[in-house]
């Protein structure tokens, strides 16, 4: 039948009791499922492998969410092997049965939303609202793609007299998905629905740290009827099996996104043609940012500060949306500056299955230290103006204290550099030209905000500050499916929109077929 138009799944409200018993429940109960091993899902096997990747949780170092087998080289060849042959049948099939396996597979994350969400909790410290928030998003991917899927699916017709003309599309072929770890559903399951949906048969090869989330995901989709060579959980070291999985000739899509050193080594690697190879393959690399957001001299400062620090703090820092610089204009600089600091404190660190805790641990050991050296050299860019001691916690688990540096010199590390933490680098402009001239002086473009009560103001950076997402008078991490199709560009990304209206096309090939009549 016809499917009610989309709306985005509405986001858990935790000041109902009865929403946080379901959360305190869930996460009781998945407690008591950690630690459990994860196969590789080639096909229909289970594969289990001398090797594992073990998951453990940030919140507290001493508890393993689950080992996953590792995946060799030899694995990659296997799952692209089946791809391969599943593809003509998969493309095959009438485009609403595909969309059909995503509304199933987004009935059954609606129906394990808190116990799902509860996973995200231990394996990658998101906090509550966030976790719930991600389930959402995953959710959103599924009923999003499956509708637009539904809506290519009737080819376009341009008939003249004595001619038709149809225009159509299909799915390029296998798909490798190369997700990171800190939208660990949502991400993985955007990627990977939107391929499915469009004819591509999928390889997953999920983030080291968050394979767990990952193969609930794989799961899901078969249960919702997605056919085991259609979908395959392949976790195992990026360098390694992921590298196998982009330079096979057969891959025809790369849906890649994380770091952009990563990003621009998976473009270089994709692009060279191997034996055997009869295509080019498409790639979609979404990377990092080092977004800003400006502060005018006539903003609600009450506003603008909840909102830098939502944007700064939020999750640790760990997203790619994240604001790391604040870009201030002179009149309000120095009492922004003294505002933001005496916020902080109210930002309180801790694990994620506590929901007071404001800023979780980061995600490993190894982002700990390499935030920690980050920190240690923004402390000499600028001004110290918050530097949260989080001692009593560094035993548990890997806890970051937040940062703020202030009267940073644009072209400091701390003002280019994504650091991937709860780090802001705090710059004065001397007005909005100045502002927007820093704002736009660095090699990422993927979002950015501004904090204005002048129209004019507004009308400008509107036109003039050039990043994927652009965010006015609210933080600027949380888009929405279809309300804001997200991604950017420069060092940010090649360009695509998870969750826009054209994100399908990248998966797709397209053919005019013409007849004389
Ligand atoms: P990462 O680049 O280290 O890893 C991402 C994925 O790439 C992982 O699955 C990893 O195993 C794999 N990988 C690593 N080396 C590989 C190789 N040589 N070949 C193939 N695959 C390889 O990133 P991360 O630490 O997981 O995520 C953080 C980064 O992701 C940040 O830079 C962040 O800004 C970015 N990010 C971007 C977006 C976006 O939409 N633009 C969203 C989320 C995160
Ligand atoms: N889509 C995520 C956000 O907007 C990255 O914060």
């Amino acid at each position: 039948g016809v499917l009610p138009p989309f709306a985005n799944q509405p986001p858990v409200d935790f000041s109902r009791a009865e929403n946080r018993d379901r959360m305190r429940a869930a996460l009781e109960e998945v407690r008591s499922r950690l630690g459990r091993e994860y196969p590789l899902l080639i096909g229909p096997d289970e594969v289990r492998t001398g090797d594992s990747l073990v998951s453990e949780s940030p919140s507290d170092a001493s508890l393993i969410v689950g080992r996953s087998a590792k995946a060799t080289r030899d694995h990659a060849d296997r799952a692209l092997s089946g791809a391969e042959a599943a593809y003509p049948s998969w493309s095959g099939r009438p485009d609403r049965e595909r969309a059909d396996v995503l509304l199933k597979a987004a009935a059954i994350m609606r129906a394990r939303l808190f116990e799902l969400a509860a996973w995200e909790v231990f394996e990658c410290a998101k906090p509550w609202q966030e976790a719930t928030a991600d389930v959402d998003e995953a959710i959103d991917f599924c009923e999003f793609y499956a509708r637009r899927m539904i809506d290519l699916a009737d080819p376009r017709r341009r008939d003249v007299a004595g001619e038709t003309n149809r225009l159509s599309y299909f799915g390029r072929g296998p798909a490798v998905v190369i997700p990171p770890w800190n939208f660990p559903l949502a991400i993985p399951c955007g990627m990977t629905a939107a391929a499915l949906v469009a004819g591509c048969p999928v390889v997953l090869k999920p983030a080291e740290q968050s394979p767990v989330m990952a193969w609930h995901l794989v799961s899901i989709l078969r249960e919702a009827g997605a056919p085991p060579e259609v979908v395959q959980y392949l976790p195992g070291v990026g360098e390694e099996v992921g590298a196998a999985l982009v330079e096979d000739p057969r891959a025809a899509v790369v849906a890649f996104t994380g770091s952009r050193a990563v990003g621009l080594s998976i473009n270089r690697s994709a692009a060279e043609t191997r034996p055997g190879q009869r295509h080019v393959k498409r790639v979609i690399a979404e990377m990092g940012g080092k977004n800003a957001i400006i502060v005018d001299d006539d903003a609600d400062l009450d506003e603008a500060v909840v909102g830098v620090l939502a944007s700064a703090l939020g999750y640790a820092g760990q997203k790619c949306s994240a604001c790391s610089r604040a870009i201030v204009l002179d009149g309000v600089y120095d009492a922004f500056v003294s505002r933001l600091a005496e916020a902080v404190p109210s930002w309180t660190v801790g694990p994620a299955d506590d929901p007071d805790s404001a800023v979780p641990p980061v995600i490993d050991a190894e982002a700990r230290d390499r935030i920690e050296r980050a920190k240690a050299d923004a402390r000499s860019e600028g001004r110290v103006v918050a530097d949260v001691d989080v001692d009593p916690l560094r035993d548990r688990g890997h806890y970051v204290g937040p940062l703020i540096v202030a009267d940073v010199d644009p072209k400091a590390r701390v003002a280019r550099e994504e650091i991937f933490g709860p780090v802001l680098a705090v710059i004065r402009a001397n007005d909005l030209d100045d502002a927007l001239r820093i704002a736009n002086g660095v090699e990422y473009a993927l979002t950015g905000g501004l904090y204005s009560r002048s129209p004019a103001h507004i009308e400008r950076v509107r036109g003039s500050f050039l990043v994927g997402n652009l965010y006015i008078n609210r933080p600027c991490t949380g888009a929405l499916v279809d309300r804001q199709p997200f991604g950017g560009f420069r060092m940010s990304g090649i360009g695509t929109k998870a969750g826009g209206p054209d994100y399908l096309l990248e998966f797709l090939l397209a053919r005019c077929v013409t007849e004389n009549t």
